[in-house]
């Protein structure tokens, strides 16, 4: 793909017809056999995110495409295994399109989702102190795509249908991964 760079795009911000284009893009993209099971549809997720007043959901894109997709929640940290909701953005319903994985984009856009959780807390004056996820232990991608974009281990997971997890943390007080 050529880039080094991601830029996420908030639905929540868009008028009817970026939106639209967004939608569009969304419904286009897919997962490899067998990732279905660590995250849930693409359009699904994107309208979700709208509905519910707690989330921000974005489109990463990368070279002038749309490449995946992510959601930031408030309130709903401990759905990640934290031990409780509001210190911390949930970042959840993260992936990359089958065609773009493997270039390090993942890497990227979970780097740029800590960077636009904590502009949303600073312009907002809320509480929390970083972003929380829980990934699968059977996830080799995004366990290492959430390390390697600066989150660290916070201990396992029991919870959820998907068996088990790690609970992973990236602080703002923490510099960003370059
Ligand atoms: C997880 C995901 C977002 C990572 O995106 P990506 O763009 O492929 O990630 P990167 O290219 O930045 O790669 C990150 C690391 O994963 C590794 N990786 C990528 N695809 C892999 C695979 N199929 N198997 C094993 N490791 C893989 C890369 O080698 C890299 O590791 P390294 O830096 O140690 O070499 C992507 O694989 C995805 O969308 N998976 C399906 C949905 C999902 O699992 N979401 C996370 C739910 S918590």
């Amino acid at each position: 793909m050529g880039t080094d760079w991601v830029w996420l795009i908030p639905l929540r911000d868009l008028d009817n017809d970026a939106r639209a284009i967004q939608f569009g893009a969304i419904a286009g993209m897919s997962l490899l056999p067998g990732q279905d099971r660590f995250v849930g549809d693409p359009l699904r997720m994107a309208l979700a995110g709208l509905a519910e007043a707690s989330r921000r959901p974005y489109v990463v894109e990368a070279g002038g495409a749309a490449v995946g997709l992510l959601t930031l929640q408030a309130g709903a940290a401990g759905l990640a295994g934290w031990p409780d909701d509001q210190s911390a953005w949930l970042l959840r319903g993260f992936l990359i399109d089958r065609r773009h994985q493997g270039k390090g984009l993942g890497t990227l856009a979970a780097a740029a989702a800590v960077e636009a959780a904590r502009k949303l807390t600073d312009r907002h004056q809320s509480c929390e102190t970083g972003v929380v996820l829980s990934v699968n232990d059977e996830n080799p991608a995004g366990l290492s795509a959430y390390r390697r974009a600066g989150f660290v281990d916070a201990g396992p997971y029991l919870g959820g249908p998907a068996g088990p997890q790690r609970t992973m943390f990236h602080s703002f007080a923490e510099n960003l991964h370059p």
